[in-house]
């Protein structure tokens, strides 16, 4: 048989294996489990709300950055897993909202987002609890979060 017909099968074989155990999966993937109320405190802190929406919270007193706030939360977003929901926060280029709602904008003329990055000044342990107290908003499945105990040898 001729080898290009061997060859398709096989890059298509390393590519389905490659998204779910490649150096690039979220698997191994584990923070500490925060505090829920600490994260409402970091959301505010950041004022989040100056460009999102967040059913149940409202702040007066933030200047609207967008006639049209980014929904967080929901199952319609594009946050689907933890790992995603993370990296929104740390790498919030990763991941843009669909076109529909660019219209307003909401990446720059570089085509980064124009989401607030974060990274150095807001700590890992904020990240941890803000991350807790937004994952129960979206229907994102829960992480797996490291038991200890397992690593205990009797
Ligand atoms: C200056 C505006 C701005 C601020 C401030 C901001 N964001 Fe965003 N954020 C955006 C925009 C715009 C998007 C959607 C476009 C994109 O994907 O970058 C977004 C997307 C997101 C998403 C993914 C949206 C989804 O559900 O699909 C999350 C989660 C998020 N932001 C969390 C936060 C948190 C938490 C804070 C506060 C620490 C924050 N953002 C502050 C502009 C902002």
């Amino acid at each position: 048989m001729n080898s290009r017909f061997l060859l398709f099968p096989f890059m298509l074989t390393v590519a389905l294996l490659a998204c779910n155990s490649g150096p690039e999966a979220p698997r191994g993937f584990s923070l500490p489990e925060g505090d829920v109320a600490k994260g409402e405190a970091v959301f505010r802190k950041y004022q989040c709300l100056g460009c999102h929406s967040l059913e149940g919270f409202e702040d007066p007193d933030i200047t609207k950055e967008f006639s049209r706030p980014v929904m967080l939360g929901g199952d319609s977003s594009r946050v689907k897993t933890y790992a995603e929901l993370v990296t929104s926060v740390i790498n919030p280029s990763h991941k843009l909202v669909p076109r529909a709602i660019k219209l307003e904008s909401v990446v720059n003329e570089d085509g980064t987002s124009k989401m607030r990055v974060y990274n150095d000044v807001m700590t890992i342990s904020e990240l941890i609890d803000l991350v807790a107290f937004l994952q129960p908003k979206y229907q994102v499945k829960p992480m797996q979060y490291t038991h200890y105990n397992i690593y205990h040898i009797p």
